[in-house]
């Protein structure tokens, strides 16, 4: 238990990201085009979004009210021996505690296949345990890109107990981005170049506008998938 862990500890890799990648008060000029009914995504161009396109997913309600009571009831009595970590200033993650867990009950496993089913192809190694960070309603993840070392091009996550907003920033470009509404019960896919060329980060409660719009933030748990280095 404690070695994995430690191994999912480099998996926090911060990176610099300059400049505020968003522009809230203009309208039609800043370039937040929302992507259409079904993609919950603006960005800073629609070249930028059409290209992340295939790359990024969020699937709204990919759970129902009963799968995220049951993740709950699963996983509450482990996080709450643990304490809420705010002061390691080097981290990439700021109010949270984490666990990993291999074997899952019936009703979370089977939620489980389905989000492997839905992001990973078949034939895809995939890292063994799953990875749980739950944030507090004050925490927040700082833009990192996850080490090429321990995992591979997909990153899947489901958002459990409230709302978020991820937001991607290009490594060396950072003017280019893109935010995603994460709503509560819904799960997420970077793939490829979203993946390996964006920062990604969840943003604080007072940060936390997408689109213009006030998302507030909750506490927040996050259960991620990710496969392995080909
Ligand atoms: C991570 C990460 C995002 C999330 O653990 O590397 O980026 O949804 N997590 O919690
Ligand atoms: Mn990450």
């Amino acid at each position: 238990m404690k070695v994995l862990l430690a191994v999912l500890k480099q998996i926090y890799k911060p990176a610099l990201c300059t400049g505020n990648p968003r522009c809230l008060s203009s309208g039609a000029t800043s370039g937040l085009l929302p992507l259409g009914d079904e993609a919950p995504m603006v960005g800073s161009s629609p070249e930028l979004v059409q290209k992340l396109r295939s790359q990024v997913e969020v699937r709204t309600d990919f759970i129902t009210e009963a799968e995220e009571a049951a993740f709950l009831r699963e996983l509450d009595p482990g996080l709450k021996k643990k304490r809420y970590e705010f002061d390691h200033w080097d981290d990439a993650i700021h109010g949270y505690r984490e666990t990993e867990r291999l074997r899952w009950g019936a009703a979370c496993e089977e939620i489980l296949n389905r989000v492997r089913s839905t992001a990973f192809p078949e034939c895809s190694q995939l890292l063994g345990p799953v990875h749980v960070i739950d944030l507090d309603k004050t925490g927040y993840i700082k833009p990192h890109i996850d080490s090429v070392k321990f995992c591979g091009s997909t990153i899947a996550g489901l958002s459990l107990l409230s709302d978020s907003i991820m937001r991607l920033v290009k490594e060396d470009t950072p003017s280019e981005w893109l935010d995603l509404l994460l709503s509560r019960r819904s799960l997420y896919i970077l793939r490829d170049q979203a993946r390996y060329k964006f920062t990604h980060e969840i943003l604080k409660n007072e940060e936390s506008v997408f689109n213009g719009q006030r998302v507030p933030r909750q506490r927040r748990i996050s259960v991620i998938c990710r496969n392995l280095p080909g």
